[in-house]
């Protein structure tokens, strides 16, 4: 007996960042990611820029993408697509591109929901994976949002609380920032915390509800503690530059840990996960390990590469809608703002 190949193509475009991937029932063959690198010298993502570079890179990285799977465009059975949210000129370009190739190829078109897709990424199946079983929730945690969400089933989701000001991604970048580090500053800062003393600088934590989130506070309170140190050495940073981002890291980790375990108090689900960029971050993995040994959850790690914006997610999303046969109309559109829940 032979069990079909379902191949499907993700395509993934919501920020800065062109990817596409191949994978075949539920297994990755293939996840080119294009970065770009044009935004680091404005400190932020131009949307504008980042358009242009999507139009250019989405070619040769889906053909890359085709190409490293081993198989050739005619053997995809759907395309699937990020349609937000995100920032809608990026979003177009993918959009635009599934569309035009899955009509050309006579085949279903999939969309899919960003914030879902990081989520969706635990079922990728690999060597190792540990796939978490319903209900469970999660910590999605990029440069766009922070939320706790309760996962019922592979589309079934509910926000449990998230930011009211900035997204965690945003508290490491824009800490960076004023710490004068190349965008996006997340990685550097985790990096360089690596070899600091995370009581060095002690920040407050802002007060909101029990599984909310608010980060504009720590920002600003960064930024006057630089400009008061600076003040009295101007070589503040440079000679304390370890110990201000381990300050800075373990002071947002702590946040998050503490409403995670919030989120288990209200909720009694111990099978934790973490999605997004942010959940690259060496701290925030470490400390969910140690959550395992000490408070006895079982907490689900995405690998590296499905952490940061990558069309694996979306191809895995894809898959699943496929085999409930969820297809998009070719009328659909990009959608900047979407809720993990639509
Ligand atoms: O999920 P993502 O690639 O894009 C969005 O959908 O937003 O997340 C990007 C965010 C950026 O803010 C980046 O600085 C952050 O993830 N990030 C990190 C790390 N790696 C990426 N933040 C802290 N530590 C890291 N190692
Ligand atoms: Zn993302």
């Amino acid at each position: 007996m032979s069990t079909k190949n379902i191949y499907i193509l993700g395509i993934e475009s919501s920020c800065d960042d062109t990817s596409a991937s191949v994978i075949c029932n539920g297994k990755v063959l293939s996840n080119v990611v294009a970065n770009q690198e044009i935004h680091a010298k404005y400190g932020g993502v131009v949307p504008e820029l980042a358009s242009r570079a999507h139009q250019q890179n989405i070619v040769p990285v889906v053909q890359q993408a085709i190409e490293q799977a081993g198989i050739t465009k005619h053997d995809l059975n759907a395309i699937a697509f990020t349609r937000g949210p995100g920032l809608m000129g990026s979003l177009l370009v993918g959009t635009s591109f599934a569309k035009s190739l899955a009509l050309g190829l006579n085949i279903p078109l999939i969309d899919v929901n960003h914030m879902q897709a990081h989520i969706l990424a635990h079922f990728i199946e690999e060597e190792g994976s540990k796939i978490p079983p319903f209900p469970f929730v999660c910590l999605t945690i990029s440069g766009g949002h922070t939320q706790i969400v309760k996962i019922t089933n592979h589309f079934e989701m509910e926000i449990l609380g998230e930011t009211i000001d900035d997204a965690v991604g945003e508290a490491f970048d824009k800490s960076a920032k004023i710490l004068g580090l190349p965008y996006p500053g997340g990685p550097l800062v985790d990096k360089y915390a690596q070899l600091g003393n995370p009581k060095a600088f002690p920040f407050t934590k802002p007060k909101v509800g029990d599984l909310e989130f608010s980060f504009s506070g720590l920002k600003t309170a960064i930024l006057y503690f630089i400009r008061k140190q600076e003040k009295e050495n101007p070589d503040f940073i440079k000679e304390n530059l370890y110990d201000i981002c381990a300050s800075i890291q373990y002071t947002i980790i702590e946040i998050l840990m503490s409403k995670l375990k919030n989120a288990v108090k209200h909720t009694g689900i111990k099978h934790i996960a973490i999605a997004g960029g942010v959940s690259a971050n060496s701290e925030i993995r470490k400390r969910l390990q140690l959550a395992e040994k000490h408070w006895g959850w079982t907490t689900y790690i995405p690998k590296f590469e499905y952490t940061t914006d990558n069309a694996a997610m979306i191809a895995i999303a894809g898959y699943l809608k496929y085999l409930n046969n969820d297809y998009s109309d070719i009328s659909v559109t990009a959608q900047a703002r979407l809720k993990v829940t639509e």
